[in-house]
C-alpha cells in the first residue's frame, strides 16, 4: 500500500515536471508549481495584459495576438494575427523566460517603435512571477 502511494506520487511529480516543458526548458531547472498565493498575484498582474491578449485557444485575437503557446515561438509568428508592427516582425526574438522578462520590463526599450501600448513593469519580483504565471496559463491545452 505504501509502495503504491510512492509510485503514485512519483508519477504525479513526473507529470507535473513534463507539463511545463517549453523550448527553453533544457537550460532551465524545473519550476516549482505556483503556490495559491502566487497564483492569485499572477492573476492580478496579468490583468494588465488580458484586455489585449487572449490566453485560451477558443478566444480570438484581441488588440494584441493570442498568447497561447507563445513560449518557444519566435516573435510575431502567431498565425492569423495581421497587426504586427514591422519592428516586431523584424526583431530576432524567441520567447523564453529571459526575453519575456525583458519585454514586460519595457517593450519600447526592447523593440523601439513596436505597437504594444504598455509602459512596462518595474518590479523584478513581479515580472518573474508574471512570467511563471504566463508559462502556466499559455501552455496549449493537451486534450
Ligand atoms: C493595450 C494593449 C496591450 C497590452 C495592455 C499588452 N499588450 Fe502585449 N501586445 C499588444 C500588441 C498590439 C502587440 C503586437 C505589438 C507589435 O506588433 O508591435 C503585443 C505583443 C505582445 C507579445 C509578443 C507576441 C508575439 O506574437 O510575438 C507578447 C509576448 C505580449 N504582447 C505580452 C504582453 C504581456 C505579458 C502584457 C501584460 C504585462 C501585455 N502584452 C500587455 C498589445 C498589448
Amino acid at each position: 500500500m505504501k509502495l503504491l502511494f510512492l509510485v503514485l506520487v512519483a508519477t504525479l511529480l513526473g507529470a507535473a515536471t513534463l507539463k511545463g516543458t517549453g523550448a527553453s526548458r533544457a537550460e532551465m531547472p524545473a519550476e516549482p508549481a505556483l503556490t495559491e498565493r502566487e497564483q492569485m498575484r499572477g492573476r492580478l498582474l496579468f490583468m494588465q495584459c488580458r484586455a489585449c491578449h487572449a490566453v485560451t485557444g477558443d478566444e480570438g485575437a484581441r488588440i494584441g495576438p493570442s498568447l497561447v503557446g507563445i513560449f518557444g515561438q519566435p516573435a510575431a509568428s502567431v498565425e492569423g494575427y495581421d497587426q504586427y508592427s514591422d519592428q516586431l516582425l523584424s526583431a530576432k526574438i524567441v520567447w523564453d523566460d529571459a526575453t519575456m522578462d525583458e519585454w514586460i520590463r519595457s517593450p519600447a526599450t526592447m523593440v523601439p517603435g513596436n505597437l504594444m501600448a504598455y509602459g512596462g513593469m518595474a518590479s523584478e519580483a513581479d515580472r518573474q512571477l508574471l512570467v511563471r504565471y504566463l508559462r502556466k496559463i499559455t501552455a496549449p491545452a493537451t486534450d
